[in-house]
């Protein structure tokens, strides 16, 4: 319910505006969030590359409905991915893109072009893009992109989220050679008639999705924090013969540090998922839902000022 609560309100403007004035709220904000300038977000990137794992950039804001906003947005990640060849991190470091920041509510075609124009500039850099994925709404025409994209760019990664009822079905589908996939649980409210809402239900989806992955010829990403899902993993690559450069765990920036600093140092692949910017609330409105002491955390950090 309060998980469901949270994601309804991740979308309200007027709840936004309440949380973005909040007392401290930016303290709290920046266990999850790498700070707010390009600046900051490579000097994280720096240290994360320095402790063995990897990096995915992703630059914050999502729901763009003005194509200047969207030519901005493609302009940064230019200019990003520029700055990450500068200082030699591309090859460690990628980039994490929502079709919805490049305009996918205004016109996909438009959107298409503006995320081509950015694996462009990857590719140039010496590194790659994965789509995010995002509303159960955007999934058909998200799918239909990484397809075009993938014609110029193979090396574009695409999200599969176990909680959808097709994920399954998604998996075996880009379960092919070259085939980047980074599989989540799902971070949005989704309805019953297209979504698993059990938490059970998810889990389990999520390890016939892993076993899809992990006996075909892609290169599955595991994006859990779930230790269960975590050995599972591990379990399933070793069983299908896979070498430690064969799949990836990744986490996201803030959560379970220790644990993926314990990963990396086992020889794994270890990406950490790092988001900044200053549209922070959609993403960590998601955070909160995805655990009641996150919330806890952050009222007690307004009321206790
Ligand atoms: P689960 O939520 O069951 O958590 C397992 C354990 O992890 C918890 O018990 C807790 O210890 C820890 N944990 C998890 N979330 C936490 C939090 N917020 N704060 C503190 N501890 C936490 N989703 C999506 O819909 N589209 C996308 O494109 C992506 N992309 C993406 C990239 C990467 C790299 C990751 C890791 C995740 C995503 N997600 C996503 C989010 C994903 O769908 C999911 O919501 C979160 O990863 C939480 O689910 P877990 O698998 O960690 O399990």
């Amino acid at each position: 319910m309060l998980r469901q609560a949270l994601q309804a309100v991740s979308t309200s403007p007027r709840a936004q505006a309440l949380v973005e004035r909040a007392p401290l709220t930016r303290d709290v904000v920046h266990r999850f969030i790498a700070g707010e300038t390009m600046d900051e977000a490579l000097d994280v990137t720096e240290g994360i590359v320095g402790s063995g794992r990897l990096v995915s950039l992703d630059v914050l804001g999502e729901d763009v409905r003005d194509t200047a906003q969207a030519a901005r947005t493609v302009a940064y990640y230019e200019n990003l991915l520029g700055r990450l060849a500068e200082a030699k991190l591309a090859d460690r470091a990628e980039v994490s893109l929502k079709l919805t920041a490049v305009g996918q509510a205004l016109d996909p075609d438009t959107a298409l072009e503006n995320a081509r124009r950015v694996c462009a500039a990857a590719h140039e850099a010496g590194t790659s893009v994965t789509i995010d994925m995002e509303d159960h709404t955007t999934v058909e025409s998200t799918l239909d992109s990484v397809r075009e994209l993938r014609r110029d760019f193979p090396d574009t990664g695409l999200v599969v989220q176990a909680y959808l009822r097709r994920a399954e079905e998604f998996s075996a589908e880009m379960a092919y050679a070259g085939s980047r996939v980074r599989l989540c649980k799902g971070a949005y409210g989704a309805p019953e008639s297209v979504a698993f809402t059990r938490r059970d239900d998810v889990d389990k989806s999520y390890v016939r999705c892993l076993k899809a992955l992990m006996a075909g010829q892609g290169y599955p990403m595991v994006a859990t924090h779930d230790p269960r899902l975590v050995d599972i993993a591990g379990a399933l690559a070793v069983l299908n013969e896979r070498g430690p450069d064969t799949f990836e765990y990744q986490m996201l920036y803030g959560i379970r540090p220790q644990e993926q600093a314990r990963i990396a140092e086992t020889g794994a692949r270890m990406r950490v998922y790092v988001a900044y910017g200053t549209e922070w609330y959609g993403y960590f409105l998601r955070r909160l839902a995805e655990r009641p002491a996150n919330l806890a955390f952050f009222v007690r950090s307004v009321v206790t000022r």
